[in-house]
């Protein structure tokens, strides 16, 4: 993903999502892990900002979506400085480690501000 010396620090995925009818509602979801000893040194918000970019770039959907945990707070950072929104909690998202969680989804429009990476 990010390349310094060749070195791999992890990995972002994409997929396309709808809202029922794919020729109108289509969006992309993204997700990112980076391997711990890279992680906290500014590489996971802008290959966020980045992946929005060029999904932006390569296809006409206007809307990109990320879930996360409420207590990962360095996703949320991460999501906010990529330029992503908090739409809301997703109640009773996901059944783990014995109960049902929250999420939180944010979302990154088409329109909205272009995040410089360099800063
Ligand atoms: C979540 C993740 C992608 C964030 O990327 P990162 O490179 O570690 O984070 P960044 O260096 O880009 O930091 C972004 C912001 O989060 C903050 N942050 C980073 N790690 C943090 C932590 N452990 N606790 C609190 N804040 C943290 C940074 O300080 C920065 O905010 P600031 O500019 O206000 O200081 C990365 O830590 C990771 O891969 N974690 C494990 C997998 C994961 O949780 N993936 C997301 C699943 S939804």
């Amino acid at each position: 993903m990010v390349e310094k010396d060749e070195v791999t620090t992890g990995m972002v995925a994409w997929g396309r999502r709808d809202f029922g009818n794919p020729a109108t509602t289509s969006y992309w979801e993204i997700g990112i892990v980076l391997l711990p000893e890279w992680r906290g040194r500014g590489i996971g918000w802008r290959a966020q900002a980045m992946l929005c970019d060029y999904l932006f770039a390569h296809s006409p959907y206007p809307r990109i979506q990320a879930g996360t945990h409420p207590e990962n707070i360095a996703e949320q950072k991460s999501l906010v400085k990529a330029g992503f929104q908090l739409e809301g909690v997703i109640r009773s998202a996901e059944f783990r480690a014995g109960r049902w969680r929250d999420g939180y989804l944010y979302s990154r429009i088409r329109g909205d501000v272009t995040v410089p990476i360099d800063g």
